[in-house]
């Protein structure tokens, strides 16, 4: 990390606290498969379209798993064999998890269960173990600047150290850390999936003055020969809901997005319609 120059800060001061109306919502996965499913859908649904961004618990990956794969990442590289696959396994009860939410999300945006998972080709899954180190003056930098997650969904398992921020209505959410619970966050092929309806959002980590912080994100994503664009269902050039993308492979937007590099700057932008 290094000290940025004044314009390029965190304005840790402007943060809101995410307690109140303004939080990124916990949804419980323990009624998906219950009486309360219609429910269920809809708070997701509701959270991709006004945020971006939701929290879920009682996801089916096991407390004692969770409290492993954190231990394990902080010992950071020094993994005998056993670990190794601990970590596989967790990966294997993440992407349990990504397929369920994967349906869900699907069913919020009135379409077939199966209909994502369908889109995906052989899906990609990819894990980030990010360590922040801490900083004498968190003000001055950032764990990772503001961008969007060029993927299809982001599963975020974070520690008990916050430092996730969240944009929303133009303001930065700081997001705490509520024990086994992950954050589950839009990328930029569910925005274009769902013609615009859910949003890929801005986020960042800044760091904390005397505590180190351990996230693992999971990156969900289609195969590079997918063919990624808006769902037939939810365009309708008759009701004002034309195609906001035009149709592209995930290896293309890759192509694009690393030639731009990791400026913040919108690389959906370049496949409008
Ligand atoms: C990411 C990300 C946030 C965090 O890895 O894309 O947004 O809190 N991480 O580590
Ligand atoms: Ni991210």
């Amino acid at each position: 990390m290094s000290r940025r120059i004044t314009s390029d800060r965190p304005n840790l001061m402007e943060v809101e606290k995410s307690e109140g109306s303004n939080g990124i919502h916990v949804i419980d996965l323990r009624d998906l498969y219950g009486p309360n499913h219609a429910n269920v859908i809809t708070q997701i649904g509701f959270a991709c379209q006004h945020h971006g961004f939701f929290q879920v618990k009682n996801h089916g990956v096991p407390e004692k798993m969770i409290e492993n794969v954190l231990r394990i990442a902080r010992e950071f590289f020094r993994l005998p064999e056993s670990e190794r696959e601990e970590v596989a396994e967790y990966c294997s009860s993440v992407r349990g998890l990504v397929l369920r939410l994967l349906g869900a999300i699907s069913e919020s945006l009135g379409l077939q269960t199966d209909y994502i998972d369908k889109q995906l080709g052989n899906h990609g899954q990819y894990m980030a173990m990010n360590y922040y180190p801490p900083c004498p003056e968190p003000e001055l930098t950032y764990g990772l600047p503001g961008h969007t997650d060029r993927n299809l969904i982001t599963i975020l398992l974070q520690d008990d150290v916050p430092g996730l921020q969240v944009l929303h209505n133009g303001k930065w959410v700081a997001v705490n850390p509520i024990p086994n619970t992950f954050i589950i966050n839009i990328g930029d092929q569910m925005q274009v999936i769902s013609n615009d309806r859910y949003k890929s959002v801005l986020h960042r980590a800044v760091v904390n003055s005397n505590k180190e912080r351990i996230s693992i994100a999971t990156f969900y994503s289609p195969s590079p020969d997918a063919v990624i664009g808006p769902a037939p269902d939810l365009i309708d050039d008759e009701d004002n809901r034309p195609a906001v993308y035009k149709k592209f492979t995930y290896q293309e937007y890759y192509d694009k997005f690393w030639n731009i590099g990791l400026a913040t700057e919108c690389c959906l932008d370049k496949f409008k319609a």
